[in-house]
């Protein structure tokens, strides 16, 4: 994984990387249950920089860093200058002088991409409209603790063809896994994303049917139908998306014991029912816990000498 620099977007990962990166949380896992120190960033900093809220990101960052040995900045963009306007490429090449690496949760994907091209250290994309890769690296992970491989395994999105959609329709392929997405029209996901999806053939379906998309799935994933920056059109995309919950009746197509997975926060009633959320809840919080350990795999990669 030498020529990996960055986590910008799981696009840019070839799927050895991706398996890599799996092996290695899945071995900080185990080695943090069963109290194995693994201090591979010894006196290594990160700043994380944070222009939308952040619960599960935020506090994994900092916790698996801590237990890497090393130390994570909160740098919250309200008490940064770049709040006020100082450039990207400033920012970059100040914070490559004091810091080992960067995390970056903001809006436009070309914000993280600016920070890597004109800074000198590891950029980690920790979510922006356009992608969650460390999410969906958590959630990869999940599955493959639950089925034992992800190869031919076949994974439903249903909802918003939002960051979520986008990362996972690139990490299930990548990683051998059918992806079938359901979105209403006008809620699709990225254009580049799609195009990438086209090289897989009938390995990608995209519909506006979510009981075809769930369909013998083995697993079943949505995500808020408003994400951070859309909290003005919250009402019309509760119309748009009335019918793509995950609900008993949808689930009732997918296979039988067939997971549910939600990156949270979850909106109840919404995209997802309490019934379906609670049944489901020992796989969606694992999941959550996996955030940590597929960061560490991502810091040790990137920033370890
Ligand atoms: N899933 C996720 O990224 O959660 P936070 O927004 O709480 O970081
Ligand atoms: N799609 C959601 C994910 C939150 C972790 C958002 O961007 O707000």
């Amino acid at each position: 994984m030498e020529d990996m620099k960055h986590l910008l977007t799981l696009m840019d990962l070839d799927d050895q990387e991706i398996v890599q990166l799996l092996d290695l949380a899945d071995q900080l896992k185990y080695e943090k249950k069963h109290g194995i120190a693994h201090p591979h960033l010894k006196g290594k900093s990160i700043g994380l920089i944070f222009q939308k809220a952040s619960t599960r990101t935020r506090v994994s960052f900092e916790t698996g860093m801590h237990q890497l040995g090393g130390q994570a900045l909160f740098l919250s963009s309200r008490d940064l200058q770049i709040g006020r306007g100082e450039p990207v490429q400033d920012t970059a090449r100040v914070l490559s002088r004091y810091l080992d690496g960067i995390m970056i949760r903001t809006y436009e994907q070309k914000e993280v991409e600016d920070l890597a091209k004109y800074g000198s250290i590891p950029v980690i994309n920790g979510l922006t409209d356009y992608s969650h890769p460390c999410q969906v690296l958590a959630d990869l992970m999940t599955i493959r603790e639950h089925y034992g491989s992800l190869k031919g395994l076949k994974m439903a999105y249903i909802g918003d063809g939002n960051n979520m959609a986008n990362s996972l329709i690139v990490g299930a392929l990548k990683s051998g896994m059918d992806m079938a997405c359901a979105t209403p029209e006008g809620y699709r996901p990225d254009e580049k994303v799609l195009e990438f999806a086209k090289n897989y053939g009938d390995h990608f379906t995209l519909t506006d049917d979510p009981v075809q998309a769930v369909k013998g799935a083995d697993v079943v994933v949505t995500d808020t139908w408003a994400s951070m920056g859309q909290e003005d059109e919250k009402e019309e995309r509760k119309k748009a998306f009335a019918g793509y919950q995950v609900n008993r009746a949808l689930m009732k197509h997918a296979k039988n014991g067939a997971m549910v997975l939600h990156c949270l926060p979850a909106y109840r009633e919404q995209e997802i029912t309490e019934e379906v959320f609670e049944q489901h809840a020992d796989e969606i919080f694992e999941e959550a816990e996996n955030r940590l350990h597929a960061q560490k795999a991502v810091m040790v990669t990137l920033m370890k000498d």
